[in-house]
C-alpha cells in the first residue's frame, strides 16, 4: 500500500462534518441548525439567493466566525473551537483579500510561511501553485499592476499552496465578465479533478452551480432546502422554492388531482383538465389540490395534423428572440401566464404579439407538488 492508500485508509469518509450548526447576530438568524456532510474529494455548491446564509456558513467552516450552536468537523477532528490557520483551509473570498503591495510569490507564499514550511520547499510549493494556475514565472509581479482575472488565480495559488484539507471558494467568479467567468468555471473544474481537493464552493447562480457540482446544496433564509446532484435538482425539486429557483419553470394554477397509479389528471379551475402518464417520484395522493411545474422546453406549439394531448388555446403577448431558440410570453385559457421555449426565431414572425395560438403542455416529466408544499417562492 502507498503511503498516501494508508492515509486515505485512516481517514473517514466525509471530509467535512456539520451538525446542528446555527448563527445567530443579535435577532437575525443568518444560518439555522444546518446539518450537512461533505464528501471527501467531492466538489460540493452552496446554491441560493443573496442573504441566504451561504457566506456565513463558509467562514463558519473556515473558522472565521464561531457557530452559536453546533458542531463542525474536518477529517474526523472537532474543529469548533479550533482557530482559522490551524484548520487546514484554504479560502478564496469574494472580494479575493489579496496583499496588494506584496509580490504575487509573497501572497502565494502567505499560508506556507504561516506553517513554518523551510524556504526550499516554500520556493517549490509556490511555483506548483502558481502552475497549477496556469502564472508560473509571475512571481515578481506586484498584486496591483495584475488583472481582476489574474488576482482570482492568485487567491486560488495562495488557497491550494499550503496543501488544505478542503478548498472553501466564495463567489469567486462573481466580480469577472461572462467570457471570463465562462473560462474560470472550466479551469476550476480541471483543477479539481487534478487535485482531487475536497471543494465546497458558494455562488447564487444557478446556472453555474448546474454546470460544476458533484452535488448542490439549496438553501433559503438560513435553511437547507434541498441536497441533490444536479440532474436530480433540475428533475426532482423538493418544493417549490427549488422548482422556481433552479433553472426556468412555470408554476401553473393550483389543481385538483385525480390519480390513478402513476397516470393522473388534473383539474384546474374552468372546466379544463390536462394529464400526465408515468410521473416518477413521491406523488401527492388522489384528490389533493395540488401545483403542477413544468418547465418551458416541455411547451410547443400544438401540431394540427397529430391528434395532441393537453392542447390549450392561448393569446401571444412576447418574444425574446435568444439565438438558437426564442422565449415566447403566452396568456393561456384556464392556466395564465406561461413561458415556453421555441427553437429558433420563426415564431416571432409567424405569431405575432396579439395573435391566438394552440399550445401543448407535455406534463410527463412535470414537478407535481402538494398544493401545501410548494407556497415557497423563490426571491
Ligand atoms: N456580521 C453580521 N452582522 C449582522 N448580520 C449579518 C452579519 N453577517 C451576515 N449577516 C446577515 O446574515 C444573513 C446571511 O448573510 P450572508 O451569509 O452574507 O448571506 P449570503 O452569503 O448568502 O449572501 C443576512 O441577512 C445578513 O444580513
Ligand atoms: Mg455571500
Amino acid at each position: 500500500m502507498t503511503d498516501q492508500a494508508a492515509l486515505a485508509k485512516k481517514q473517514p469518509e466525509n471530509a467535512v462534518e456539520i451538525n446542528d450548526v446555527a448563527k445567530r447576530y443579535g435577532s437575525v438568524t443568518a444560518v439555522k441548525q444546518v446539518t450537512l456532510s461533505i464528501r471527501r474529494g467531492e466538489f460540493l455548491t452552496l446554491l441560493g439567493p443573496s442573504g441566504c446564509g451561504k457566506t456565513t456558513l463558509l467562514n463558519m467552516i473556515a473558522g472565521f466566525e464561531a457557530a452559536s450552536s453546533g458542531q463542525i468537523n474536518i477529517d474526523g477532528r472537532d474543529v469548533t473551537n479550533v482557530p482559522p490557520y490551524l484548520r487546514d483551509t484554504g479560502m478564496v473570498f469574494q472580494n479575493y483579500a489579496l496583499f496588494p503591495h506584496m509580490s504575487v510569490f509573497d501572497n502565494v507564499a502567505f499560508g506556507l510561511r504561516m506553517r513554518k514550511r523551510d524556504r526550499q520547499t516554500i520556493t517549490r510549493d509556490v511555483e506548483r501553485a502558481l502552475d497549477m494556475v496556469k502564472l508560473s514565472g509571475m512571481g515578481e509581479r506586484r498584486v496591483k499592476q495584475l488583472s481582476g482575472g489574474q488576482q482570482q488565480r492568485i487567491a486560488l495559488a495562495r488557497a491550494i499552496a499550503f496543501g488544505p484539507r478542503v478548498l472553501l471558494l466564495d463567489e469567486p467568479l462573481s466580480a469577472l465578465d461572462k467570457n471570463l467567468r465562462t473560462q474560470m468555471q472550466f479551469e476550476l473544474k480541471e483543477l479539481h479533478e487534478k487535485t482531487g481537493l475536497t471543494t465546497i464552493f458558494v455562488t447564487h447562480d444557478q446556472g453555474e452551480a448546474l454546470s460544476m457540482s458533484d452535488r448542490i446544496v439549496v438553501m433559503s433564509r438560513g435553511e437547507i432546502q434541498q441536497i441533490s446532484a444536479p440532474l436530480e435538482l433540475y428533475s426532482r425539486p423538493a418544493n417549490g422554492f427549488v422548482a422556481s429557483f433552479i433553472g426556468e419553470i412555470n408554476r401553473l394554477p393550483v389543481a385538483r388531482l385525480s390519480r390513478r397509479g402513476t397516470s393522473m389528471s388534473f383539474a384546474f379551475p374552468g372546466a379544463l383538465t390536462l394529464t400526465a402518464e408515468g410521473l416518477a417520484g413521491v406523488l401527492p395522493q388522489d384528490n389533493e389540490d395540488v401545483r403542477v411545474f413544468v418547465r418551458p422546453e416541455k411547451i410547443a406549439i400544438a401540431d394540427p395534423a397529430k391528434p395532441e394531448a393537453n392542447v390549450v388555446s392561448a393569446k401571444v403577448i412576447s418574444h425574446i428572440y435568444q439565438g438558437t431558440h426564442t422565449i415566447t410570453r403566452v396568456e393561456a385559457d384556464g392556466l395564465g401566464p406561461i413561458e415556453m421555449r421555441v427553437a429558433g426565431g420563426r415564431i416571432i414572425d409567424e405569431q405575432p404579439a396579439g395573435s391566438t395560438v394552440r399550445i401543448t403542455l407535455s406534463l410527463d416529466h412535470a414537478v407535481v407538488l402538494r398544493a401545501s408544499e410548494a407556497g415557497l417562492e423563490a426571491a
